[in-house]
């Protein structure tokens, strides 16, 4: 069977812990969409493994596969698995035939178009993710398979790699350098491509997994970023390029929507909002200069406002990992999970951090918006609309700070009383069950309600 994991807001919601949680149980991991866009801590025996592509299940023993929904880039790979190795572990790795390949030239242009972009951009990670899904749409990728056959990855390279160069250098006015030479390119990703076919590493995604399943294994499909990201679903064009709600884990891994279904789908809430990255955010509390619309860092919001976006941030670590820039912070937005709870079909429901809010008088919670004089539940389909949205609060008593570890150990019922308001207050409103309650950062910080394997 499947378990499938869900980010149901703007990623980060601390979908590494709860994958890895549920992941025991597990005997592959596979991640359906996205790439090295993503980042993960994993903590294992007392070590700590900072990974961005390789799904955390490989560094406990289980199949990690990057199905054909994702895009790989063969460098952060090869440099993770080698790292991993290094450190003593032998991670099996499996990246689907099918899965379109991150070029140096992506990452080039990802830098190069957000810089055009302006009010547009939306703030990338600068990875290659969004140029590389054109190519794919625009049927010029190269894949994963590619690479395995010489005389297909030149073919290929040939075509699309004078476009490349004529786009960066005619349009964008830039200097183009080894990222654009096709030689290069070929003699660096054919030599990716004899490793993966050394290290037998690469499979038919779809056959692969549904033959684990049919053997009775465990299969989970895990999702990075979140539903609001989406760039289906979430608030475009803030977003990536790529499918993080359900759908996406049966078109990127090649197992059936009845398959899928058959399994649960579990959406990681976080108990507040923090967001990487412009766009609206009608839950916001204070802002941050570049990436809240029309912030201005002089007026600010109100020196309390302030302060208690700052205790949040401090409190729950909202800090870029590269770059150490604050990220935005907001109170939780119902509208935004009701849209998810819907698009994705959650079955049951992680909210994390909730030890994040301990300590406050009070929590409050965007309950429904108010749109151009009415009251809506749930997020209009354009993000303009969206920016106009100005949330409808509820308020809930504060909870104490308490030993939190302690909590995990003794279950659900020795959450502190209000805590749990809050919590039967967001299953109630997405009418789905909670499976879980993350109440630190630790591996054991969680309480289990109900494990999707048993
Ligand atoms: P891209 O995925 O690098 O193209 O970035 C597109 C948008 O998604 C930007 O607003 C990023 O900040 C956001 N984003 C991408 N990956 C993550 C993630 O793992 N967590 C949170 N935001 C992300």
């Amino acid at each position: 069977m499947t378990v499938t994991i869900v980010g149901s807001q703007l990623g980060d919601e601390g979908k590494g812990g709860v994958v890895d949680v549920y992941g025991d149980a597990a005997d592959v991991v596979a991640r359906y969409q996205g790439g090295d866009n993503a980042g993960h801590t994993v903590v294992h025996d007392g070590k700590k493994y900072k990974l961005s592509l390789v799904p955390s299940g490989a560094v406990r023993g289980k199949i990690g596969v990057l199905g054909n929904g994702c895009v790989v880039n063969p460098e952060t790979l090869f440099d993770e698995i080698d790292t991993l190795r290094e450190r003593g572990l032998e991670p099996d790795v499996r990246v689907a035939e099918r899965a379109h390949v991150i070029l140096p030239y992506h990452r080039a242009l990802d830098g190069i178009e957000e810089a055009e972009k302006e009010d547009l951009a939306a703030g990338t990670t600068k990875r290659g993710i969004g140029p590389t899904y054109e190519d794919k749409a625009g049927r010029r990728g190269v894949r994963i398979g590619d690479l395995l056959d010489p005389d297909v990855l030149r073919e290929r390279l040939e075509y699309v790699v004078p476009q490349k160069k004529a786009l960066a250098e005619e349009v964008f006015d830039k200097e183009t350098g080894e990222a654009f030479d096709i030689d290069h390119l070929y003699e660096t990703y054919r030599e990716y491509g004899k490793r993966l076919e050394e290290e037998g590493m690469t499979v038919d995604c779809g056959t692969f997994l549904q033959e684990r399943i049919d053997d009775g294994d465990n299969v989970m499909l895990e999702g990075a970023q979140g539903t609001s990201l989406d760039i289906d679903h979430g608030v475009y064009p803030y977003v990536t390029s790529s499918n993080p709600s359900s759908g996406g884990a049966t078109v990127g891994t090649g197992l059936g929507p009845t398959v899928v279904g058959q399994g649960d789908v579990i959406g990681i809430v976080k108990a507040y909002l923090s967001r990487v990255g412009t766009g609206p955010l009608p839950t916001e509390l204070g802002g941050v200069e570049d990436q809240t619309p029309d912030y201005d860092p002089e007026e600010g919001a109100g020196e309390d406002e302030e302060a208690l976006a700052t205790q949040i941030r401090d409190e729950g670590g909202e800090y870029g990992t590269v770059t150490g820039r604050p990220r935005r912070v907001g109170w939780l937005d119902m509208p935004m999970l009701r849209h998810a709870t819907r698009a994705n079909g959650f079955t049951g429901l992680a909210i994390n951090h909730i030890d994040v809010l301990a300590g406050l008088d009070e929590v409050k919670v965007g309950h429904s918006y108010e749109f151009d004089g009415e009251e809506i539940f749930t997020v209009p389909p354009t993000t303009e609309q969206w920016g106009r949205c100005e949330a409808t609060f509820k308020s809930f008593d504060g909870w104490p700070d308490v030993d939190w570890a302690e909590v995990a150990d003794n279950g659900y019922e020795a959450i502190p009383e209000n805590a749990r308001t809050y919590l039967e207050y967001i299953s109630d409103e997405l009418d789905t069950p909670i499976y879980a309650v993350g109440v630190g950062p630790g591996r054991g910080e969680t309480v289990i309600v109900e494990n999707p394997y048993e």
